[in-house]
């Protein structure tokens, strides 16, 4: 079987087949893959049974469609109202003085991709980010400095790269 195959019908395995399974699912193969193919989409609405626009629409939605290869850390600060008016652009700018990488960024050492993305349905707790699957909420930009630190600490833990 085809790796990429392989590792959705896995995921749909742990998540579930349903609908609202689609996210953790698109992120558990951004998180593998480090990008979305056309092939991905294609075989996530195929084990789901969904229409693949509706794959297309959601990984749009939430800017998963990349077609360049990610850091192995993808960071994703929403843009939405709630989040934009509670600092969000702060915390942009404490990643990008942290990091020295513009937003739609990679970092030349293939550890972080800095992007913004969508309502992550944490508006309550704005603003809010993910740092690959993991949700970050309550955001300052000290917060985000200590936060990225552990990242920046793992990465330099790991032989693996
Ligand atoms: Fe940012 Fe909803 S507006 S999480």
């Amino acid at each position: 079987m085809n790796p990429v195959t392989e590792l959705i019908k896995n995921l749909a395995d742990q998540h579930g087949r349903s609908r609202h399974n689609l996210l953790p699912i698109l992120q558990g193969v951004v998180e593998q893959e480090k990008y979305l193919s056309e092939f991905s989409m294609t075989e996530i609405a195929r084990e789901l049974d969904l229409p693949a626009a509706e794959v297309y629409g959601t990984a749009t939605f939430y800017s998963f469609l990349e077609h360049k290869k990610m850091g192995k850390y993808i960071i994703r600060v929403c843009k939405t109202i709630t989040c934009s008016m509670k600092g969000k652009n702060q915390i942009i700018l404490a990643i990008e003085d942290m990091l020295k990488i513009n937003a739609g960024e990679t970092t030349p050492d293939g550890n972080f991709s800095l992007l913004q993305t969508n309502c992550l349905g944490f508006c309550h707790k704005a603003p809010a980010m993910l740092i690959n699957n993991e949700i970050y909420t309550e955001l300052t930009p000290e917060k985000v400095r200590e936060i990225l630190s552990t990242y920046l600490k793992k990465k330099g833990e790991s032989n693996d790269n």
